[in-house]
């Protein structure tokens, strides 16, 4: 089976009420793109905004705790922001693990929320430009991934459908430069190989791995043209609708493969 491209966008800490306008051109534009899926992860306060108007786009978090509840002020539960109308959460982001500290272990014990609070997760990965230029950014990856992912575990049902990963090498974000194809296409290749190594040729050799850092109009469809890219996750280029759709709109051309 092959899904359809997952063209997802990260708002990052941006947006307020004056952007809901944005994101019903990109729900009127997802309506017309229907062999595309496109979904927002919008700061939490838009969240149920969004979800509430949105007929097509599905509405994720950037983040969420590791407990269902409790004294942790200022957090929000995998519960929460799916009763807010989230269907997915982004997890493992460069700007969490690095400017709030997250490990592997807290990633997973997130992921393991998630899911079991209902959210299909988008996990993130990726190595800086000194891991790059040492040459062990495959290496590097794949541990990451190991480490973070939910272990595989007879109670973890549609993998396939519920797991998507995001490469996203980190200095490719937010600096107008993307990987090479080159690079994209290898990397994609060895999560691949791991995804089917933990979960199986049938789940893990179906699970989408989408690529970000630095996606827009312009360099989309080469990107979507590298065999095991099955999306992407877009932040700047996803603010406006004309953009985050351009982007949508390459997904959607016929490739090779
Ligand atoms: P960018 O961000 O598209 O602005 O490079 C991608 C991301 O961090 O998810």
């Amino acid at each position: 089976m092959t899904r359809r491209p997952y063209i997802v966008g990260n708002w990052k800490m941006h947006g307020t009420r004056a952007m809901l306008s944005e994101a019903r051109a990109i729900d009127r534009a997802a309506q017309r793109h229907m062999k595309v899926e496109v979904a927002l992860a919008p700061p939490f306060t838009l969240i149920h905004p969004i979800h509430r108007e949105a007929e097509q786009i599905s509405v994720g978090a950037q983040d969420c705790h590791q407990a269902d509840g409790g004294a942790f002020t200022g957090d929000i539960s995998a519960t929460m922001v799916a009763d807010a109308g989230a269907k997915f959460v982004i997890l493992g982001h460069s700007e969490r693990r690095q400017g709030h500290s997250e490990t592997d272990a807290l990633v997973r014990a997130k992921a393991e929320a998630a899911l079991a609070a209902g959210l299909r997760i988008i996990m993130c990965c990726g190595e800086n430009i000194e891991t790059r230029e040492s040459g062990s950014a495959v290496a590097f990856v794949r541990a990451q991934l190991k480490a973070s992912l939910p272990a595989p575990d007879e109670a973890l049902a549609d993998v396939a459908e519920r797991i998507t990963v995001a490469y996203e090498p980190i200095w490719a974000i937010g600096t107008g430069t993307a990987a090479t194809t080159d690079d994209i296409g290898e990397m994609h290749t060895e999560i691949r190989k791991l995804l089917v190594e933990l979960y199986g040729e049938e789940q893990g050799g179906e699970a989408r791995i989408i690529y970000g850092g630095s996606v827009k109009p312009e360099n989309a469809a080469e990107i979507f043209a590298v065999p095991e890219v099955g999306g992407a996750l877009v932040g700047g280029a996803s603010l406006t609708a004309d953009s985050f759709m351009g982007i949508a709109l390459a997904a959607g051309e016929p490739t090779d493969h």
